[in-house]
Order: C-alpha cells, then structure tokens, then sequence
C-alpha cells in the first residue's frame, strides 16, 4: 500500500510507522511499515505505481456554503498527469450527485484513453464511525458504484476480497445519493432534537426523559440524542452539498434548509441559557471566567472541525467573558472558525474548576472526571446530559 498526502508532516509521520488518527493505534501502522506493506509520500508523480487508486480526500464547503470542490479536482488533476492503463480509480470522499460521471470522467478520458476500457473509474464512499469500536470495518457493507459495466465488475471484485458483504448500485449517482442521504438522515433528526430542545426547555420538560419514554416504543421510533449542535467533516456539510445540485435543478429542500438553520441557532440557545443561569446567581456574563470541557465534535476523537464548541467559545468571547478550555484530545486548538486565535488546553484541577464561574460541558469524553467536576464547580451547563445520568444532580446542574 502506498499512501500519498500533500501534508509532509502526515508522510512523515507514518514512515515512522506513527499514526495521524487518535481511534488508530500506532502498533498497526507501525507492522504494516516494518513489514514493507504499507509506505507513505507527497511525491504525485509515484500515482502511476498502484493497481488501484482510492481518493479520499475532503470535501468541506465554502463560507458562501457551496461545496468546496478545490482538493477533489486537485487530486484528480495529478492522478490524470499520471495516469497508466488498466489503473481502477475510486472516490471514496462524499461529492456531490453526479460528481464522479460529471467532475472526474472529464479530467480523465481523452479522444485516446476510454474509461472501461483504458482505465476504470468508480464510487464507493467511505462508511466510517471513528471511535465506534462496536463495528469492525469490514462488518460495514460496502457500496460500490461504476462509471460502466466493467468498472462496476472491477470495484464489486476488489471490495470483496475485503469486506464480508459488498452492496452494488446502478449508477456512481444512485451511490453518491445514498452515502449523502445517510448523512442527511442524521443531520435533519438531529436538528429536530435539538429544536424539540429549545422548545420542550421553555416548556421547562426535560428533552432527556421524554426521548428515552418515547424510546420504549418497540417499533416506529428512533432515538437521537440532542446536543451543542452537529459538527464533524461530514454531518453538517453533507446536506449542502445534496441542496446545491438541487438548486441547479431548480428545485429546493426545505427539509435541509429548516435543519441548517436549526443548527445555526444552537450556540446562541447555549449561550443564552449560560446568560439565565449566571444572572440567577447574580453574575454578568461579561465579567464571567468561563471553563469549557471538551472541543472536539464528538467524545473520544481528537476533530475539532465544525465543532459545536467553536461558535460557542466566540459568543461568550464578543460578549466579554474569559473563556479556557480543558480537552485531553486536543492540547492546542487551532481553526480558521476561531475568531481570537489559537488557544490552549488548561489542566482539570480541583482549582481551575473552583475559579471557573461556569463549567460547560460541551463534548462528553469518557476521561472526564465527572465527579471531580460536579463537586468543585459553581455552575454546570450541560449540553449532552452526562451529569444526570450518572446521577450528578443538584440546583447548580442546567441543562441545555
Ligand atoms: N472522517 C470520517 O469519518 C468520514 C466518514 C465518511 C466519509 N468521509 C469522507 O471522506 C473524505 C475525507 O474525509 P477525512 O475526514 O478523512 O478528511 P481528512 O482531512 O482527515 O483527510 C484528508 C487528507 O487528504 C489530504 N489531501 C487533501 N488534498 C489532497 C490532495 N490533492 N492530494 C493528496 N492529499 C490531499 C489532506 O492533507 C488530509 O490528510 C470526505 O469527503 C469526507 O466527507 C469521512
């Protein structure tokens, strides 16, 4: 296996059999390297090597929330200048639909060189969960998609040899809806609960105990939890991507735009609740010291990007607060969505929880010490209901 980044820091890394990703152990990478069977490089030229090229590059989207296409077209400019017959050339990342037949096919097919016949070109996104350790990879149905007959037959061959059940569909479009359509399932339920919240919040219900009442429910109904918002590389820019082609078409998902814009008002509904309760223990938010547990987009993962945390940390920051933060997966938080710059972890002490006037629970790590930081802090605000279920209560735990 030969792995190409254009990140020299990441080539550099797995050449010394070191791994990039907190959910992969360093001994894996570490064998493959020792063993000769896996190697990394920034060098493009090298593309025309390999048998068979998977493209998983990222596909964010613009501030103007457009897709932002530069890395996938970039790629697929180099593996043209290199291309050699026979190479299969799959995209795993998630594009939008008709990306594959309409972005990549003309990059790579000439008047001489035939996709099919030449070279084979294919989709099969990527199904990943990083930090779930319930599926193994290979358990995870594989979807595969061809630009033709015999890159269908090619891709569906390559992929069974690696996983135990291999899905394919019609059309590279049919797959890249149905990896979009995964994620946009998610990201709408999600906004609902977490709009369910703002509402059942004002009703003074608690979101939490209705879920899991409703969640009893043996057939019809299934749970997803609210929280600080959606983040990842995936969940929330994946529904733009859908939106956009249909925009092209003329057509318009209200569905889509109504969660978009739930999940924008989520850092304002924290923050507001953050407001209320340092006002009822008569404090101003903009005089407050404000601790935030956890950055990242999801517990136990070391991505911070699009987190919920970050619109959150510049809303009490423009309003005055003094904002820390304390996350074991990332010592120094760097992002362009950062509007004061990089900041830096600070240690979970019995102090640094006694000076905080609010400790807010943003991701819910599995490390955190929860008991330590029910009984040394002023004020919780809890987005992911951790306290309340191990049974941390009391008058100085909010929900939001
Ligand atoms: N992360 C996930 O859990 C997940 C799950 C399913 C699908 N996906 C999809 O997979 C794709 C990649 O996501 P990711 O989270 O792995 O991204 P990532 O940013 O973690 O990794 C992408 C890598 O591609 C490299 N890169 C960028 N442009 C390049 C180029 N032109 N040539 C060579 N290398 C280049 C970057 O340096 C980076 O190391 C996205 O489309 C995403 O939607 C991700």
């Amino acid at each position: 296996m030969l792995g190409f980044d254009q990140d020299l820091a990441k080539v550099d890394s797995i050449n010394k059999g070191q791994s990039c990703l907190s959910h992969i152990n360093d001994s894996i990478i570490e064998s493959h390297i020792t063993s000769k069977r896996l190697s990394a490089t920034a060098d493009m030229r090298r593309l025309n090597e390999p048998d068979v090229i998977l493209i998983c590059v990222p596909t964010p989207t613009t501030a103007d929330q457009n897709p932002n296409l530069s890395y996938l077209i970039d790629a697929i400019k180099h593996i043209a200048n290199n291309l050699r017959p026979g190479q299969l050339i799959c995209l795993e990342s998630t594009p939008y639909p008709g990306a594959t037949d309409e972005l990549l096919l003309p990059s790579l097919q000439t008047k001489e060189i035939t996709v099919g016949r030449d070279f084979f070109l294919a989709f099969s996104p990527e199904r990943e969960d990083p930090g779930n350790t319930q599926y193994k990879i290979s358990s995870i149905p594989k979807i595969v998609s061809g630009t033709t007959r015999e890159c269908l037959k090619i891709v569906e061959n390559l992929y069974s040899g690696v996983f135990d059940k291999v899905f394919p569909v019609s059309s590279t479009q049919t797959a890249e809806c149905t990896k979009l359509i995964e994620n946009i399932y998610r990201h709408v339920n999600i906004s609902f609960v977490n709009e369910l919240k703002q509402i059942l919040s004002r009703m003074e219900v608690d979101i939490w105990e209705v879920l899991e009442a409703a969640s009893t429910k043996p057939f019809g109904f299934h749970r997803f939890s609210p929280g600080p918002g959606i983040g990842g590389h995936c969940i929330p820019n994946n529904p733009i991507y859908f939106s956009w082609k249909a925009k092209q078409l003329g057509m318009n998902s209200q569905i889509i735009d109504s969660a978009l814009s739930v999940e924008k008002s989520m850092a304002g509904f924290v923050y507001e609740t953050a407001k209320r309760a340092l006002t009822k223990q008569k404090k101003k938010l903009a005089n407050s010291r404000i601790l935030i547990l956890g950055v990242t987009y999801k517990p136990n993962v070391q991505d911070t990007r699009e987190s919920p945390a970050l619109p959150i940390i510049n809303l009490l920051q423009e309003n005055g607060a003094t904002v820390e933060y304390s996350d074991p997966y990332v010592p120094i938080l760097q992002s362009s969505e950062l509007k004061t710059g990089e900041m830096h972890s600070v240690p979970l002490t019995e102090k640094d929880l006694a000076i905080a006037d609010l400790v807010m629970l943003i991701t819910d790590h599995s490390s955190f010490p929860y008991k330590l930081i029910h009984e040394h802090s002023a004020l919780i605000i809890d987005t992911r209901n951790v306290f309340r279920r191990n049974n941390f209560i009391g008058d100085h735990v909010i929900q939001a």
